[in-house]
């Protein structure tokens, strides 16, 4: 597929075989821990309901628009988010300088890899843990203290966060068509048939009215101020969004591929997998007497637990880890593609040299987050330990700043001629809405969320 587009521009990484696997890729992307580990424990710390509430909001006004933005500037710029943001700075207004936007989300990549890759690890082994049948006859205590022995041992950990970087950067090395849209084929389907089945057992054997009422029910007084910015952070890391991990996606993306219809399918199958899981968590949660408040520990307790209760529990649980694995693994590969394309574009490097470089940068910045749940848990300052710091700098101020440049760039910086042409040339009701709302609404809802976020209104 060689169309590239109104631009008349072209990928140096080739283009993507076609447009399903766009998608597939963008949903291997948006689809990940963020869905299954991290939505659930979030909302649980901050009450569930009104957070809930907010986080739908904010998927729609502010994280599908930002999507939208990510791949029309991706497609149109065809390099990495750097030498993207940079031409079309030229380009549209003159200013070169709009590649530090480019240069702030090829970082945050990386700051999020760094912990993501440590999470990703328990999920692997979680699949051997489950294998082994280390769930059988499980209770609330043994659950917990499976969990806590891996979290708190740094060299299991270690072992295992180290040989999920190594398989990310494996999977890059090989390139765009090749390596990514291989990974996504086959595990998406297969993630969401699980998913499924869990929800049967949760609706059947769960505390499910509990559960739906926790997810459900607003309570507004329970959101704080970090609710609101966790909730708003929250959506654009389940969207991948805010750090052009999308933006480098679009960039090989075919020139004639509808960009609406393509976000808006992902925004939707990437939120209706988080409804699941949550839906999964809660009532397990509350059947088994858990607290839904138990941090980022809560999946690898709750749903072994339920494992251990079901006829062929161990077999479920062992294919519910590797397909989280994967989930994870087509994530993690889209957070490094960035800093990868940057290298190889910019310093002339391999595709296999930037990638094991980048993997290595990332691996000695994940050894905090290893610490920080074990040698280290002890040692907090601002939010707590080394992860909830790193953590919230990323999703809550990052990805957010990251996300308000590519929404004013798009809506106000290009040029309407140049939206229209790459949303839709006729320039009909949707892109109508979508320029509006990327121009408004989006940039005013995340000043609005950060203002609150550090006590100005
Ligand atoms: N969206 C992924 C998840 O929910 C995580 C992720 C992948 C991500 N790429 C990203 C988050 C880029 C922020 C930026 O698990």
């Amino acid at each position: 597929m060689t169309d590239t587009g109104t631009s008349g521009r072209t990928s140096l990484h080739g283009f993507w075989s076609s447009r399903l696997a766009f998608i597939l890729a963008v949903t291997g992307s948006a689809v990940g821990l963020g869905n299954i580990w991290r939505f659930p424990y979030i909302a649980g710390e901050n009450g569930g309901g009104a957070f809930v509430i907010v986080y739908l909001l904010a998927i729609v006004i502010v994280g599908l628009p930002i999507m939208m933005s990510e791949v029309l500037i991706g497609r149109r710029g065809r390099r990495n988010p750097v030498s993207t943001m940079r031409l079309l700075g030229e380009e549209e207004s003159g200013a070169a300088n709009w590649k530090y936007v480019g240069v702030l989300g090829v970082g945050a990549g990386i700051v999020i890899l760094s912990f993501y890759s440590v999470i990703a690890g328990w999920a692997v082994a979680y699949v051997i843990e489950s294998a082994g049948n280390a769930f059988e006859d499980a209770t609330a205590a043994s659950v917990e203290q499976v969990f806590n022995a891996l979290a708190s041992n740094p060299v299991r950990t270690g072992l295992w966060h180290t040989l999920f970087l190594v398989a990310t950067a494996f999977v890059i090395a090989r390139g765009v068509e090749r390596g990514i849209e291989r990974a996504v084929r086959v595990m998406m389907p297969a993630l969401i048939v699980l998913l499924l089945v869990l929800l049967g057992y949760s609706v059947v054997e769960g505390a499910f009215a509990q559960g739906v009422q926790f997810m459900f029910e607003p309570r507004f007084e329970e959101l704080t101020r970090d609710g609101l910015m966790e909730a708003l952070g929250h959506a654009f890391f389940t969207l991948s969004v805010g750090m052009g991990a999308v933006m480098a996606y679009g960039a090989y993306l075919p020139g004639d591929a509808s960009i609406m219809k393509m976000s808006v399918a992902v925004v939707v199958a990437d939120t209706a997998i988080a409804l699941i899981a949550a839906l999964v968590v809660f009532p397990i949660v509350f059947a088994n007497g858990l607290s839904p408040d138990a941090g980022p520990g809560l999946v690898f307790q709750s749903l072994p637990l339920a494992f251990s209760q079901m006829p062929g529990g161990a077999v479920i649980s062992t294919l519910l880890f590797v397909l989280l694995t994967f989930a994870a693994w087509t994530s993690a590969i889209s957070m490094m593609e960035p800093a990868t394309a940057w290298c190889i574009e910019r310093l002339g490097w391999s595709r296999a040299r930037a990638a094991s470089i980048v993997a290595g940068i990332t691996w000695a910045l994940s050894l905090l987050t290893v610490l920080s749940f074990s040698t280290l848990s002890d040692a907090t300052f601002l939010r707590g330990t080394f992860f909830d710091n790193i953590d919230f700098l990323s999703n809550s101020i990052l990805l957010p700043l990251g996300g308000l440049a590519i929404t004013i760039f798009a809506g106000w910086i290009m040029a309407r001629r140049s939206t229209a042409s790459e949303l839709d040339p006729e320039a009909g009701t949707a892109y109508r809405i979508w320029r509006f709302t990327a121009r408004y609404v989006t940039p005013l809802a995340i000043i609005a969320v950060l203002l609150r976020g550090v006590g100005v209104i």
